[in-house]
């Protein structure tokens, strides 16, 4: 594999995780459909590793840093980080981020298993004031769906020099934009399924890391408990992995314009994007993030009533959940039982895909208009 030290990620994305170069060699990993594998070797079963997970693998650690493991969704992976806390431990983390994260702690938590303390991850004096006695803080930044921005690199280092372990998700903001290894997390998590496949074709997840021993933790818990990606699967979010700081750079600059002619809509009450000047976490994110990535967030003053309604009423954007992919998606988050109160009834969360940014404006304002 070629050494990937002084190269950009819009090119690491395209030549990391590819096979030796040699005579008659493919250019593109294959898709290893084997559930055994001849005595002998450093795999030997098809639940141990697997030629085309590792190939992802080291795309996604290329970019991200560390050394990557792959897992069957992104939950897969992030319940894999919380199985490893001894009975008891104490966690600190958002209040409001994804809400299948909050659940899998909620549920640890009602089990008896964990001791977790919801905090708003924005609000600095709050995160450091739960971290006294804490074994772990999971942050998650931007937040989803409310795009709230973490101090990252303030509260990494605080937890840290009171060994605390640090997980960030690194879904929403990418390593295009934010490298949180860099910033002394001892792991980040991504729900694969979202920008670096790309296509919403595929459930998959990663936790990378530069620990070796949390390394090999994770992997063993990866080997015992099963939640191993599929190679097709693999290979879908391999390729899409090529595209994936084209697709990012559009969306995101997509997103930006959308955000600022939101913003100036009658019938929008917030709308919540870091890369806005307005916002109130534009400055902490122009501190440390190269981006603001391309999800936002937004209320109308009508209501959760109105907020259906312009969901259904558009005819570019996909009325769905999730995030990420090249085609743009919307849906109201209180929709889902599970989603924090915190989150207002009207918001709109927007994944803002790499469609002509006119006609997806078009959209927005028709769909506003005839709700
Ligand atoms: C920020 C974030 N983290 C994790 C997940 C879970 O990932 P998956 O659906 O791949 O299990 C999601 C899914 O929406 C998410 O938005």
């Amino acid at each position: 594999m070629t050494e990937h030290i002084d190269l950009n990620p819009q090119t690491l994305a395209i030549t990391a995780g590819r096979p030796e170069v040699a005579p008659d060699s493919g250019l593109n990993a294959p898709i290893s459909l084997n559930a055994t594998y001849v005595a002998g070797g450093p795999i030997g079963y098809g639940r141990y590793g697997n030629e085309t997970w590792s190939a992802l693998e080291s795309a996604i650690s290329a970019l991200e840093g560390g050394m990557t493991l792959a897992f069957s969704s992104g939950m897969a992976a992030i319940g894999s980080v919380f199985s490893l806390l001894p009975v008891g431990a104490v966690v600190v983390a958002s209040d409001q981020g994804y809400s299948g994260v909050m659940a899998l702690l909620n549920s640890l938590d009602a089990n008896g298993k964990i001791d977790v303390r919801f905090v708003n991850v924005a609000k600095t004096d709050e995160v450091l004031a739960a971290l006294a006695g804490a074994a772990f803080l999971w942050l998650e930044s931007p937040t989803n769906p409310s795009l709230t921005v973490a101090d990252l690199p303030r509260l990494i280092s605080a937890a840290k020099a009171q060994s605390c372990g640090v997980g960030v998700d690194n879904t929403f903001a990418t390593p295009l934009i934010q490298q949180p290894l860099l910033m002394g997390a001892d792991v980040v998590a991504h729900s694969v399924t979202k920008f670096l496949s790309g296509h919403s074709d595929v459930v998959l997840g990663s936790l990378s890391t530069n620990d070796p021993a949390l390394y090999s933790r994770l992997s063993e818990t990866r080997k015992i408990g099963g939640a191993i990606p599929g190679p097709f699967e693999s290979w879908l979010a391999l390729r899409g992995l090529r595209t994936f700081p084209l697709r990012f750079e559009r969306a995101q600059s997509n997103a930006m314009t959308i955000a600022q002619r939101l913003e100036g809509h009658p019938k929008v009450a917030k709308v919540n994007y870091p890369g806005l000047a307005s916002n109130e976490y534009h400055d902490r994110a122009k501190g440390f993030m190269k981006g603001f990535g391309a999800v936002l967030s937004f209320t109308l003053h009508g209501g959760a009533e109105e907020s259906d309604r312009v969901c259904e009423a558009a005819n570019v954007i996909t009325h769905a959940t999730s995030l990420g992919g090249i085609e743009s998606l919307w849906e109201r988050r209180r929709r889902w039982q599970g989603e924090s109160p915190l989150v207002p009834e009207s918001l709109i969360r927007l994944s803002v895909g790499c469609e002509n940014v006119e006609d997806l404006w078009r959209d927005i304002d028709q769909a506003l208009e005839n709700a």
